[in-house]
């Protein structure tokens, strides 16, 4: 039974006739949220040969898919921010005059669901009633979207009745842009492969997506609603949405504190996000509250609360396993679906990294048996699985607070095989915010073009702000300026590689020792030098229990090198040429002052004897 009757906002009804009206679906569902709407539509996508049902003694309640090919990343050039005015978007972001945009898109959307259902999804970004949350309706004509949105938000009902009469909420218009002709046969993945857009209106807080089902193009409350539109919204009434995790650290003695921590695309994000201590910290403990996204508000007093607006992971599969990430690979074991994962005939699913051996007979991400003379993957490489947050083992007690929890720090980080050192803390919030505004990162085969260029991601947001970036670095240096103890903000660098194209440092586990480094900072107890970038541990600093790293590699990874900074401050001042006209002034002379510090400090700036 359709709860639609019941629906007492006659702003939203109107606004889904409109869309029926213009769209012409056969049909009009309501989603309710429930486990019985979950399974229908699982079901009724096996039956179209969309979703295969997984060996349910390995992968319970959990279904595999293949997407076209045409459709498997988000479309960064065919995404756009129509704001008023050109200037608004800034040079980083898409931009077409919002009526053009409309017009060209009521064309497109003009009987755009004909032959399918039209899908009404009410969901809320955040716990229900927490006054950090935010609450969107998506509609869309996509099965897919629809269950995969009831595993990344709250979706259902109890959304619409939270609106009651006149709540406010933002209207997401999602379609997969291949209306059926009458009779027609519908495909195993409907989609345009030749027209998307994924569209953004800052001003009215809309958002229209046409020709794609994948993941950020359609899952709208993810990347458009929770980062595009809500980092305007931050902007406007002086909060974050950021491109973050949100990670709780405790040390043996019980004190416990929570970093947010923002990565570009393909740096590990999740895994850092469940990272486990390695065995010698003993009584360390790490918790998730979340692994892509936060929002963050001040409370009265200045400190800073950060939610998970989200209720579930839609992570990168290649290269999860059991020992990079075991909490992401327990809390995808049930309830989860993958798409664009490999496919064994005894219904178990297989991604690159997830084991050492190919299983036999298995069936690729293009649907065909897998070739391994083909040179092919059997997943793709941005191949992901959907899983609900509460089923990670690490699991923060306060994920879903709906005060959110407090955040201590930040952390910012690129993937960098040169330059940039292992970790150090910001001098202050200023140069914390100039550190993450000049940040990049090297492209991989999973993310964007030249494999290994170095792309400036500022605060791993340049995808996502939905107005002008330097509008938006303004915005942080004056939202600290209203913080009586404004978190601190370190940097880290992972993926630092010797002279042979080794990787330095071995990461995930290992982490934690940088990490404790970092609770320690905060804590304020434990020692640093100062380098011309920022404050940073020496040798003695981190707890190398069980690993062997010498002081020499310790060294490396450490080194500030005065002619590779030369080449890093002029990739700033390339950045800041693009956005001139509304660049911090502050800028300026920051870039100025590292500049002058280097060349005051030996060339290669390493482990500087005197402890502060
Ligand atoms: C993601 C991304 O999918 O950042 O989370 O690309
Ligand atoms: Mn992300």
């Amino acid at each position: 039974m359709s709860y639609k009757s019941e629906v007492k906002h006659q702003e939203l009804l109107s606004w889904v006739q409109e869309i029926a009206d213009h769209c012409t679906p056969d049909s009009i569902y309501w989603c309710d949220g429930s486990k019985q709407e979950y399974d229908t539509l699982c079901q009724k996508m096996v039956e179209k040969g969309t979703f295969t049902k997984l060996n349910p003694a390995k992968w319970e309640n959990s279904y595999a898919c293949f997407s076209d090919p045409s459709d498997v990343a988000r479309v960064e050039d065919r995404t756009y921010i129509c704001s008023r005015r050109r200037e608004d978007a800034g040079p980083t972001n898409n931009w077409v005059e919002p009526k053009e945009m409309k017009d060209t898109l009521n064309g497109l959307l003009k009987g755009c669901m004909k032959g399918r259902t039209m899908y009404v999804i009410p969901f809320c970004m955040g716990p229900l009633g927490s006054p950090i949350s935010q609450i969107g309706v998506e509609i869309s004509d996509s099965e897919y979207v629809v269950v995969n949105m009831h595993i990344m938000t709250r979706v259902g009902r109890k959304v619409a009745d939270a609106l009651g009469a006149d709540g406010e909420y933002i209207k997401c218009l999602h379609t997969v842009g291949a209306p059926l002709q009458a009779g027609q046969q519908d495909v195993k993945w409907p989609c345009n492969p030749t027209v998307k857009y994924i569209v953004h209106y800052p001003d009215e807080r809309s958002i229209v997506s046409y020709g794609s089902g994948y993941g950020g193009n359609a899952l709208l409350g993810k990347k458009c609603f929770a980062l595009r539109i809500a980092s305007v919204m931050g902007k406007e009434e002086n909060w974050l949405a950021e491109h973050m995790l949100i990670m709780g650290v405790q040390n043996p003695e019980g004190k416990k504190y929570y970093i947010g921590a923002a990565f570009p695309s393909a740096c590990g994000k999740t895994n850092f996000a469940m990272l486990i201590p390695p065995k010698e910290f003993e009584g360390w403990k790490v918790t998730t509250v979340g692994d892509d996204i936060a929002w963050i508000k001040p409370d009265k007093s200045g400190q800073l609360y950060a939610i998970n607006p989200e209720y579930g992971y839609f992570g990168v599969a290649p290269g999860t396993n059991d020992k990079t990430n075991p909490n992401a690979m327990a809390a995808m074991r049930k309830n989860s679906i993958f798409t664009n994962v490999g496919i064994t005939p005894d219904g178990d699913v297989w991604w690159e990294g997830l084991s050492k051996e190919v299983p036999k007979d298995i069936t690729s991400w293009k649907g065909v048996k897998w070739d391994s003379a083909s040179g092919q993957p059997v997943a793709h490489p941005n191949a992901r699985f959907t899983a609900p947050a509460s089923q990670c083992p690490s699991i923060d007690p306060d994920w879903e607070n709906p005060q959110g929890v407090k955040i201590s720090a930040f952390i910012f980080g690129g993937r960098r095989s040169t330059t940039i050192p292992l970790v150090y803390q910001a001098f202050n919030w200023n140069f914390g915010v100039y550190l993450a505004s000049t940040m990049g990162s090297e492209t991989t085969a999973a993310a964007f073009g030249e494999v290994g260029k170095v792309r400036r991601d500022p605060f791993a947001m340049l995808p996502f702000c939905g107005y002008h970036m330097a509008d938006y670095f303004n915005h942080w240096l004056e939202f600290g300026r209203s913080l009586p103890n404004p978190p601190r903000i370190f940097g880290v660098n992972w993926f630092r590689k010797d002279e042979n194209g080794n990787f330095l440092w071995p990461g995930f586990s290992d982490n934690m020792r940088v990490l404790q480094w970092v609770f320690n900072r905060i804590k304020g107890k434990t020692s640093s030098v100062e380098s011309p970038i920022g404050w940073m541990p020496r040798y003695e600093d981190i707890d190398w229990t069980g690993l062997n790293f010498s002081r020499q590699d310790f060294e490396k990874i450490m080194t500030v090198d005065r002619e590779a900074w030369k080449g890093e401050l002029l990739a700033h001042e390339e950045l800041f040429e693009k956005m001139y006209d509304r660049l911090p002034k502050e800028y300026v002379y920051m870039r100025q002052l590292l500049l002058s510090s280097l060349w005051r400090s030996p060339a290669q700036w390493g482990l500087a004897p005197e402890t502060v």
